[in-house]
């Protein structure tokens, strides 16, 4: 622990006028432009990344990373295009530079691991257009051990007090031949797609994270940390294997409008030399703001259970009438289950009027504040209390932001005064474009990623904070690491989750969870709403083993967690549900001990109120044999492991999915386990101590 900033380091320094790797690849990549300089040049503690900076002759700026010796991305552009004055590209020198270091420790509210190192050397380079009135850009680079982020700085300048980008023409320039996971990005659905995993030059515009693996065996996560007041980052490839920014578009105007002095969100790069590591990478944490909010304690991690699967499987309805869920009944139900089960929270949508009628896409109808008169709120939020369960509530927009924003504060101040201390949001709108409202009162429809929505998403946030209330985004933007800085953002979807098992259009096919794992999951946490022991959605079969869905909970991370079938489903399974009912949601320590993109992974996460370990091991659709030393058990301790592994029939077809083998092993951390793996398959297990292993 402990902080440290030098004002300069050896490995951190201004080599003026060293000549840059030639820009002219055979492949295509890097920048054809006039010979460059190295500017400026920064590595990461242990010495092995190194970013380089450089003019070219027509003073553009360009950044460049080596990893041991090996260039790994190009000479790659930087700068923008601003439609209220010239590019802040080319013309530039060099008008100084900085470097520093840093090495802290923090502690995580809640999360995948308590304590969190943030080590990394920093270099910020000052650059000047003195053809244009001398306006002044700067780019900060920070080199970590597992990768790099760097952003722009606009200083204050009588010269350009207001920046109007059009574009962004930060450039990734792969250079080793690389295959790529990726999702559409800039699409219509939420950013629901599935993954494709395809050669890099195949990539047409991706959603960020987006991983890719060289021929060499180096992989590269790209995406953004700390996402505010800007829009979101889509990835576009130019050509070849060189992507570039595409911001997400504005409707009101060009893509990002700032007063200066302003600095845009981080772009990142974890770049590893294994598949596990990417996936325990700060990256994205270190690369936030501490702490805003003070104390949060009262942002609690928890285990759930709603009125929500029911509406998806269209046994009940979200709207009003006979089939309405959202009964002050039902809602009881749920309670009384909630509790004998040990859930702390109960989720009920279609509480409040609006449902009646088309509401996604416009949403202009929604009340936040005013209930359905068969839904006795005050009744049912009091009689959770009295029972340890809280209400969480649920604010529906159909992507009318506008008309959101008009109750937000209302909405909130009731859900404070009820004990909701946790709300799930939702933004089901239509074609990519939420209705908001212009400075000047106008509404307008503009793209969910934008400038004007990302405001929004942590307006909301920011404004539930002031009530106590923690908030998991459905149909979000996404996540860039905000919650360190705002602790009550606890999840949101943001990818396809289990809902798409209900509607099957498609069915998420076996290597989905995988995918997200080395995709969406890099982002931070994600509802995805596991659990479903009956492997069934509305007349569709869950591609799924139900070992598979128990170690959904350990693999997939949120602090909350849903636990998605129906009380009377769990009923059917209630040895399975054990371990939904025992998995925690909040850990000191979260390890990946195997993987590999798009196939499989296994996490071993400690709890942080015991001394319990857990481990959930998911694969795709290949059946797979995955020794697994036991090595982070507490050495000298003897535990309990209880194992729910797929049986030697379960498959991805029918009855055999229900194949599971429920059993008790003793294990010390001198063990391996041997997990098998069926198609689709998964396996959970709880670690519980036993006491002092004998000698
Ligand atoms: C989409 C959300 O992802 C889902 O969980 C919710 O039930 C519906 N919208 C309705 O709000
Ligand atoms: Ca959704």
């Amino acid at each position: 622990m402990g902080f440290k900033i030098n004002a300069c380091l050896v490995s951190v320094c201004l080599l003026a006028l060293a000549p840059a790797v030639s820009p002219a690849f055979a492949d295509g990549v890097g920048i054809a432009a006039p010979a460059s300089s190295i500017i400026a040049t920064a590595q990461s503690p242990d010495g092995q990344l190194q970013v380089d900076i450089s003019l070219d002759g027509e003073g553009r700026a360009a950044y460049q990373v080596t990893r041991k010796g090996h260039l790994v991305i190009a000479p790659s552009r930087l700068g923008f295009v601003l439609t209220n004055g010239p590019k802040l590209d080319g013309k530039f020198t060099l008008g100084g530079m900085s470097s520093a270091s840093h090495d802290e420790t923090w502690e995580q509210p809640w999360g995948e691991r308590r304590f969190v190192r943030d080590y990394y050397n920093e270099v910020r380079v000052d650059l000047v257009q003195a053809t244009y009135d001398n306006r002044k850009m700067t780019v900060v680079f920070r080199v970590f051990d597992d990768g790099v982020g760097f952003r722009y700085e606009l200083p204050d300048q009588a010269q350009l007090k207001q920046a109007k980008i059009s574009e962004e023409l930060t450039e990734f320039a792969v250079v080793d031949k690389a295959t790529a996971l990726w999702a559409l990005g800039g699409e219509l659905s939420n950013l629901e797609y599935l993954y494709k995993q395809t050669p890099l030059d195949e990539v047409s515009q991706a959603q960020t994270p987006m991983t890719i693996k060289t021929e060499d065996g180096t992989y590269i996560a790209f995406h953004e940390a700390a996402l505010v007041d800007y829009p979101a980052m889509w990835i576009r490839r130019v050509d070849g294997q060189r992507l570039r920014t595409q911001l997400a578009p504005s409707a009101i105007g060009p893509a990002a409008v700032r007063m200066a002095p302003f600095t845009t969100p981080w772009r990142t790069m974890i770049i590893t030399d294994n598949a596990p590591a990417l996936l325990t990478s700060n990256i994205e944490l270190n690369l936030n703001e501490p702490n805003k909010l003070g104390d949060v304690s009262w942002v609690k991690p928890y285990k759930y259970v709603g009125i929500w699967w029911e509406m998806h499987l269209e046994k009940s309805t979200w709207a009003s009438g006979p089939k309405h869920g959202a009964t002050t009944e039902n809602t009881r139900k749920y309670m009384d289950f909630a509790a004998r089960n040990g859930f702390r929270g109960v989720l009920v949508e279609g509480w409040n009027k609006g449902w009646d009628g088309v509401w996604y896409g416009d949403g202009k109808d929604f009340s936040f504040t005013e209930a359905y008169p068969d839904f006795d709120i005050r009744a049912l939020s009091a009689y959770g209390l009295k029972k340890g369960v809280h209400l969480i509530g649920h604010h529906e927009t159909g992507g009318n932001i506008a008309h959101y924003e008009d109750q937000m504060d209302d909405a909130f101040k009731l859900d404070e005064s009820l004990g909701i201390d946790s709300v799930k949001t939702g933004y089901v709108h239509e074609f990519g474009a939420a209705q908001m409202r212009a400075a000047d009162g106008s509404i307008f429809y503009g793209n969910t990623d934008s400038q004007q929505a990302v405001e929004h998403y942590l307006k909301n946030v920011v404004t539930a904070a002031k009530y106590h209330v923690a908030i998991d985004t459905h149909e979000p933007v996404k996540d860039t690491g905000l919650r360190r800085t705002y602790p009550n953002w606890v999840s949101r979807e943001g990818a396809r989750g289990q809902e798409y098992n209900a509607w099957g259009n498609p069915i998420n096919p076996p290597e989905h969870d995988v995918n997200l794992v080395f995709t969406r999951m890099l982002s931070g946490p994600m509802d995805y709403t596991p659990g479903v022991l009956t492997l069934e959605g509305n007349k569709k079969d869950l591609l799924s083993t139900q070992a598979k869905q128990l170690a959904l909970y350990v693999v997939l991370y949120s602090p909350i967690q849903m636990a998605a079938d129906l009380p009377e489903n769990y009923a059917k399974y209630p040895k399975a549900f054990q371990f939904i009912k025992d998995v925690a949601v909040d850990w000191d320590q979260s390890l990946v001990l195997n993987g590999e993109i798009g196939d499989y992974v296994t996490f071993a996460r400690k709890d942080r109120h015991s001394d319990n370990w857990f481990l959930g091991s998911i694969t795709d659709e290949n059946a797979r044999t995955l020794s697994v030393p036991l090595a982070f058990l507490t050495p000298g301790i003897t535990y309990t492991a209880e194992i729910y592994r797929d049986g030697p029939n379960a498959d991805l077809k029918g009855d055999a999915r229900f194949d599971i083998v429920i059993e008790k092993q003793t294990v010390t951390s001198a063990d391996a386990l041997t997990l098998k793996l069926a198609p689709g398959g998964g396996e959970a297990i709880r670690f519980v101590p036993q006491g002092k292993a004998k000698k």
